[in-house]
């Protein structure tokens, strides 16, 4: 495995690869890996000649300094941990490698379609512009066949789909694929998260309510007379009932406009909820 840190040695990787025929995927992740990524850098390693993974905290979708700042950063680590399931190469640049001082002070324009005008785009303005400008550059430096991204940030993954079909019209990426790939959770059934690494233990243990609450919703949908508000509202008040737990947002919406929907059909609910100061999100498909 080879740890590269700059773009002009990231594209000869890539072109040797190209030439060589081989077929490239490519995990997009901002490090202090966890289960969940190793299971998608997995994917990638199996399903593709060359696995890239990318570890870059970006600073253009945090739109809270201090946000940043905490992000967890820990290579060495991560270098371990790729080496062991077989990734090839780690591309760990600067923020200034990656972006010039106007790009990285300026805001990158991107139509959404409307995607980020809900939920988490709505609570993190400018967020989603920071994330499609990353991914969109790093598919142009690695021109991947396969990218891989968890289904726990459901509407980034919406986000980077809706970015592919636009821009495959004018030819952008080639045939690239984007491969969703299911939430990893502990046993205990909390989402795997970096942030998981800022929870004390009791924290850790408050914020199992989250997704205990979740998958216990998925039975009240099932009730005689369920709608849809009152699922919504019921997952609210019983997290907010939990001490040490705050509501941000719960939204049941479609799974491909992300807008409210009123049926269970074809319907995902998404989470955001403070647990001390840590800021956790999860998800859960009604079908
Ligand atoms: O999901 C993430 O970790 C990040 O948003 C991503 C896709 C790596 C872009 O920085």
């Amino acid at each position: 495995m080879q740890i590269i840190t700059t773009k002009s040695e990231l594209q000869a990787a890539v072109k040797a690869c190209k030439i060589a025929n081989k077929t490239i995927g490519l995990v997009p992740t901002m490090g202090a890996l966890h289960a969940g990524h190793a299971s998608l850098v997995r994917r990638a390693v199996n399903e593709n000649n060359v696995c890239f993974v990318s570890v870059f905290v970006n600073p253009t979708q945090f739109n809270n300094k201090e946000d940043l700042a905490k992000y967890p950063r820990n290579i060495q680590r991560d270098a371990e941990l790729l080496e062991s399931i077989g990734a090839d190469f780690i591309f760990a640049p600067t923020p200034e490698e990656m972006y010039s001082e106007e790009e990285m002070n300026s805001t990158f324009a991107f139509d959404f379609a409307g995607l980020d005008q809900v939920m988490e785009g709505k609570m993190r303005p400018g967020h989603f512009n920071g994330v499609v400008q990353v991914v969109s550059r790093l598919f142009y430096l690695v021109q991947p066949d396969k990218a891989y991204f968890g289904e726990k940030d459901f509407q980034q993954l919406a986000i980077i789909h809706h970015m592919v079909e636009r821009s495959s019209m004018a030819g952008t990426f080639g045939n690239l694929q984007i491969i969703d790939c299911p939430i990893v959770r502990e046993e205990s059934g909390l989402a795997l998260s970096s942030r998981n690494e800022r929870l004390s233990k009791q924290e850790k243990e408050t914020a199992l309510a989250i997704s205990k609450t979740l998958f216990a919703s998925l039975e009240w949908a099932k009730e005689a007379g369920a709608t849809v508000a009152h699922v919504q509202q019921r997952v609210i008040d019983t997290i907010n009932a939990v001490e040490g737990l705050e509501v941000e947002y719960y939204d049941i919406v479609d799974q491909s406009t992300l807008l409210p929907t009123d049926s269970f059909n074809h319907a995902i609910g998404c989470v955001t909820v403070y647990c001390g100061p840590v800021r956790l999100i999860d998800n859960i498909k009604y079908n």
